[in-house]
């Protein structure tokens, strides 16, 4: 085990600022998971599918009693789920019925730029006007966080209300997820409503016998604070967000709520059998990190066996007591209830929190059933083989606190993002070791490719940094050495934290391949 000193080491030193809700929170473990439907598509013609998803505000009875407005793909909230085969493209229409501009980015998609959701590539709603932000608005890095700060970018293409995304879907087998990536103004679209799953399957995938159908469960894990009149409570400066404005310097470090939501349920609980399940997990939080451990009513630690990072299927199965989730990572996890008697109850904990953010859901265990899934000794062996030698070049980059305008942000080599400045630019096909650094906790996320984790500071990998990830979690202080190779497309891409706050407050840059 870990000594407590090294415990303690593992813990983010910095979160956010957490917002407490001002209504009543329902007892734990009494909402049913829901389950996000799956869209049927427009037309399925020409090899390719086609589906429509309107952004629109809708309301939800998340909390028991009180009603909550949120910004919505297709009215619900997570939005619905789109189920792909590998290399089957996919065209999606989204219509912006919502009062502000949006953007859709597929996270872990091998998007073509001109469909990925450059932050400044806005949908229009049909009344803005012509300028890409409102009066007042020309930028402003964060939520409305930051100083307002007017930036052009000649390259952006804008739309109005709606916009054809086209993903050719061309990559390995996993769980991606799409959501709003406006300019500075990420972090209150996704807090709002503005995320939804992208599953790709195939045939290898298939051939292996994993817990299928009612046996595989998406969680989508975030967590939220309600206002007395059952609205979602997040600070910004924004007035087109109708909330309460003011200096948010204490939200600089990112924003947390006290309210755990599984697929947009308050800590669900779900009915299952005593069979293996299998978890396709993804933190959606703004900010909020997760050390998750499954445990029983007598105090039993269930493996969970993770199959599956970011970008797929691992090589060999990698058991976990323990599995930090940093903000946009996905883990594939396979989780055996068959020891569990009949009646019992596990319960998904997250070790970072505390009092009722310690708690996520809960499974039931429901009754004895037949179980003929597998977990292979051998999942993938498509997995690519970087080696440090292969690459063509070194960069570093360090993920900090900063000056950002007249107050304060967050700056990846020391600058904060430009859409018109070029950060990064390398070859198709180039193999490259970045090393990040970081200060504070930062998760940070590349488009486009994935990569695999070489060390951190100078250490091995840990377990959980096994197979193929496009996001890393950065641990306060330390350098994370990842390896790529940039293929896939040309043009415009990004990299950035995926706190949502640092996000929005400038930890952006941009990553170009020619
Ligand atoms: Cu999940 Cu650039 O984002
Ligand atoms: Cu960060």
């Amino acid at each position: 085990g870990l000594s407590a000193s090294a415990a303690l080491a593992r813990r983010p030193s910095i979160t956010g600022a957490e917002l407490r809700s001002a209504v009543a929170l329902p007892p734990p473990f009494q909402v049913p998971l829901p389950i996000p439907a799956v869209l049927k598509p427009l037309s399925t013609s020409d090899g390719s599918d086609h589906y429509q998803i309107t952004q629109r505000e809708a309301r939800a009875e998340i909390l028991p009693g009180v009603t909550t407005p949120l910004w919505t793909y297709e009215g619900s909230f997570p939005g619905p789920t789109i189920e792909s085969r590998r290399g089957r493209p996919v065209t999606v229409t989204h219509r912006n019925e919502l009062p502000v501009p949006t953007v859709v980015h597929l996270h872990g998609g091998r998007t073509p730029a001109a469909s990925d959701g450059y932050p400044t590539d806005l949908v229009l709603p049909e009344g803005w006007p012509d300028a890409t932000t409102p009066p007042g608005h020309e930028a402003g890095h964060g939520s409305g966080h930051g100083a307002p700060h007017v930036m052009h970018d000649p390259r952006a293409v804008v739309t109005r209300l709606t916009r054809d995304y086209t993903f050719p879907l061309d990559q390995r087998a996993t769980m991606l997820w799409y959501h709003d990536h406006r300019m500075d103004f990420t972090a209150p679209a996704l807090w709002r409503g503005l995320a939804g799953l992208h599953i790709v399957r195939d045939d290898a995938e298939d051939a292996l016998g994993l817990p299928a159908g009612p046996r595989e469960l998406p969680i989508m894990i975030t967590d939220r604070a309600f206002a007395a009149d059952g609205s979602l409570a997040y600070p910004s400066l924004d007035p087109t967000l109708r909330e309460r404005p003011g200096v948010h310097e204490p939200y600089l470090a990112g924003v947390l709520g006290d309210v755990i939501l599984v697929n947009g349920a308050p800590w669900p609980v779900h009915e299952t059998d005593a069979a293996r399940y299998r978890l396709r997990l993804l933190n959606a939080s703004n900010a909020r990190h997760y050390e998750l451990e499954a445990v029983t009513d007598d105090g039993r630690r269930l493996d969970l066996v993770q199959i599956g990072a970011d970008q797929g299927l691992l090589a060999a199965p990698v058991p976990h007591r323990l599995l930090p989730l940093a903000p946009a990572e996905r883990y594939d996890v396979i989780i055996d209830f068959s020891g569990v008697p009949i009646g019992g109850r596990v319960r998904l904990l997250n070790r970072l929190g505390e009092g009722r953010t310690r708690e996520v859901m809960a499974f039931r265990i429901a009754r004895r059933a037949g179980d003929d899934s597998t977990i292979p000794r051998t999942l993938a062996t498509d997995l690519p083989a970087w080696r440090r030698t292969d690459a063509v070049r070194v960069r570093d980059f360090s993920f900090r606190a900063g000056q950002l305008h007249d107050g304060r942000g967050w700056l990846i080599g020391g600058l904060p993002f430009d859409p018109a400045r070029s950060d990064v630019t390398t070859r198709l096909g180039d193999v490259e070791v970045w090393r990040l650094i970081a200060d504070v906790h930062h998760p940070v996320h590349l488009h486009l490719v994935g990569f695999q984790v070489l060390s951190r500071s100078g250490r091995p990998p840990l377990p959980h940094d096994a197979g193929l990830k496009d996001t890393v979690s950065l641990r306060p202080g330390e350098a994370v050495e990842i390896i790529t190779r940039f293929d896939g497309y040309r043009g415009r891409y990004l990299f950035h934290c995926h706190n949502a706050e640092h996000e929005d407050m400038a930890m952006m840059a941009n990553l170009e391949i020619t």
